[in-house]
């Protein structure tokens, strides 16, 4: 790349070339062959848009909530574990670039911050903590515990991780966090993923999520969580009517439509061809929010057209602080806000409210017989 990011894609090209290959990769990989890594932005691209003309779009309000909290544009940020890979104030410097651009922050259960510290680094912003359910449910407990005293606003638990997917590149180089990181929200090094233990020839994290969560996790457990806090509860990892249909009507607050950036099960549907029927099945219930190769204004316009409330991006803010630490992340988050605030004038809509059904439809190939 050659003079200032124009596009989220300059970002990763930068990333690429600055970043240490294990940790690049790691944050690049999808599973297995990475079809799915592929088809979720490919699939953007098969929606196309109808706009609407005259007007009138010379003043805009591109301002949503999100489980009740008012954001000023609806795109926010993912889990994404360990940040200070990228950059040596990882999540902190991520939660200042969301407070000042004015949206929402997903922190992971492995971060390379504490709870705490992204809260103090940030005070103003508005934040959810991305949980894992361990086997050790005193574990769980207490990261939502501890959210809840840090004033996060909701808790968006991770539903298609009971194992982790396999990502060939970090099986290749055997990832690990360098030696001077650990996830910062346990003591014990074991949970805090610390270097320096013989993970045998896989990926260190495969070995780590094995160990330590529960892969007995089920429909029970987010009953137990509904039980366990007031705040609201987000299932991030559904792809599917009838898994939405259950969460509804256990309780939960929002459904995220999220295949984890292609990183789970490799070979299944990019997420914004599955958003329309989930956002059919819950009826209105519940918000419907989506992740997964959202890279551009028009990507968040489209799955908003289809129902969604929000988009959250991963991969993207990973770069940005690769780039330029929290004035990196924010220039993504800025960048994905004007692109948006084009698509949405050039499509006739001055408000979130007015995207609608009828902007967008969905197109064959050219050769295809579906
Ligand atoms: C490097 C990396 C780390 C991630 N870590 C987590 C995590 O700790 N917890 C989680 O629920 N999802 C995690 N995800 C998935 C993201 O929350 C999100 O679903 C995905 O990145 C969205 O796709 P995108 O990267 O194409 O925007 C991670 C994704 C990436 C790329």
């Amino acid at each position: 790349m050659s003079g200032k990011p124009v596009c989220i894609a300059d970002f990763e090209e930068y990333a690429k070339t600055f970043l240490p290959k294990s940790v690049y990769d790691y944050y690049r990989s999808g599973a297995d062959d990475q079809e799915t890594l592929a088809d979720n932005v490919a699939a953007f691209s098969r929606w196309k848009l109808y706009p609407r003309v005259l007007r009138d779009v010379s003043v805009m309000d591109l301002s949503t909530t999100v489980l009740g909290q008012r954001v000023t544009v609806p795109v926010c940020v993912a889990a994404t574990a360990m940040q200070r890979m990228a950059h040596p104030h990882g999540e902190t410097a991520t939660a200042r670039a969301c407070q000042a651009v004015g949206t929402g922050m997903m922190l992971s259960s492995w971060a390379t911050s504490s709870i705490e510290e992204v809260a103090e680094a940030a005070p103003g912003g508005l934040r959810w903590l991305q949980l894992y359910v361990y086997k050790d449910r005193a574990v769980a407990e207490s990261l939502v515990r501890r959210a809840e005293r840090a004033g996060y606003k909701g808790i968006f638990v991770t539903v298609d991780t009971p194992y982790l997917g396999r990502r060939i590149a970090d099986v290749r180089n055997k990832f690990q966090l360098p030696p001077h990181l650990r996830l910062k929200n346990f003591s014990s090094s074991d949970l805090a993923f610390s270097s320096g233990k013989d993970f045998g020839e896989d990926s260190g994290l495969a070995v780590y999520v094995a160990e330590a969560i529960d892969a007995t996790i089920s429909w029970e457990d987010i009953k137990w969580l509904r039980g366990l806090t007031s705040l609201p509860i987000v299932l991030k990892g559904i792809l599917r009517a009838d898994d939405a249909k259950e969460a509804v009507k256990i309780g939960v607050n929002g459904i995220l439509v999220s295949n984890h950036g292609a990183r789970q099960l490799d070979g299944v549907p990019a997420t914004i061809d599955v958003l329309p029927e989930i956002v059919e099945a819950v009826e209105g219930k519940v918000e419907v929010f989506l992740d997964g190769g959202v890279r551009k204004g028009t990507d968040v316009l489209k799955a908003l057209a289809l129902g969604a409330k929000a988009v959250f991006i991963g991969r993207p803010v990973l770069w940005g602080l690769a780039y330029q630490g929290e004035e990196g992340a924010k220039e993504v988050l800025q960048m994905l806000k004007e692109e948006f605030r084009l698509a949405m004038a050039l499509t006739g809509c001055r408000r979130v409210e007015e995207i609608g059904r009828t902007l967008i439809r969905r197109h064959r190939g050219l050769f295809s017989k579906i």
